[in-house]
């Protein structure tokens, strides 16, 4: 299984506090069958500046390498970058692609949503050569009109839905019928801790196999690798 969208780089972000708390989480990541996890820091693009960012992680997972076995999934570096107007025209931006491949990882802002923004984004993929994949489209419901939010999944991007969106009474109906149409491109489990937000991909295949089947979970475990795969440089 791949987990694509992560907060468990040490001191980093609003992720792990510690290294132990980083091991704890990739141990258990990798318990749940994950294999393959993304580290997706935050990125904000009007606060710090590309290469600090990258400094910083560097010396995050530095702290890491050392301690790691075959007890963890592998690990591969990237951000969740967070909108900003203008940011099709940055040149730091393909910097931050999910390692080897042409894959970023986009939070959309918590506003009210207008076209300008979906079209500084296909600007960003169509300026790159960059694909890009949303974070957790399942959080946005409340605040866009119903049409706006409909309009984001007629977008050439890819979706990516958090594991707890299934297990949230909120979302699950929403992220079981993306998963249905075809629309759920990534699950990621967007854990930040051991506690409050841990590593959590066994729930969502608990309840996809409970809702859906068996055969939906495995079919999606194998197209999100096909798919990530597809990716690589
Ligand atoms: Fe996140």
């Amino acid at each position: 299984m791949l987990d694509i969208h992560s907060h468990f780089l040490p001191k980093m972000d609003d992720g792990s506090k510690s290294t132990e708390m980083s091991m704890e989480m990739l141990r258990s990541s990798r318990k749940q069958g994950v294999r393959t996890i993304v580290s997706t820091s935050h990125f904000y693009g009007t606060e710090e500046s590309p290469e600090s960012f990258l400094r910083r992680r560097k010396h995050a997972v530095n702290k890491l390498l050392p301690l790691l076995s075959d007890s963890e999934p592998e690990i591969l570096l990237g951000a969740e970058v967070f909108y900003y107007p203008g940011i099709s025209r940055s040149e730091a931006i393909p910097q931050l692609a999910i390692e080897g491949t042409d894959l970023v990882m986009i939070e959309m802002p918590f506003i009210t949503w207008s076209d300008r923004i979906f079209d500084e984004l296909i600007s960003l993929q169509y300026n790159h050569r960059l694909h890009i994949v949303l974070a957790h489209v399942e959080r946005y419901q409340k605040l866009q009109k119903r049409d706006m939010y409909a309009q984001l999944f007629e977008q050439p991007f890819y979706f990516q839905c958090n594991a707890s969106a299934f297990t949230s009474f909120r979302s699950r109906r929403l992220a079981l019928r993306l998963l249905d149409n075809g629309q759920l491109h990534f699950l990621g489990t967007d854990c930040h801790n051991t506690d409050k937000r841990p590593p959590n991909m066994e729930e969502a295949r608990s309840v996809i196999e409970k809702k859906l089947s068996p055969g939906v979970w495995r079919r999606l475990r194998r197209e999100m690798i096909d798919r990530f795969d597809s990716h690589k440089l």
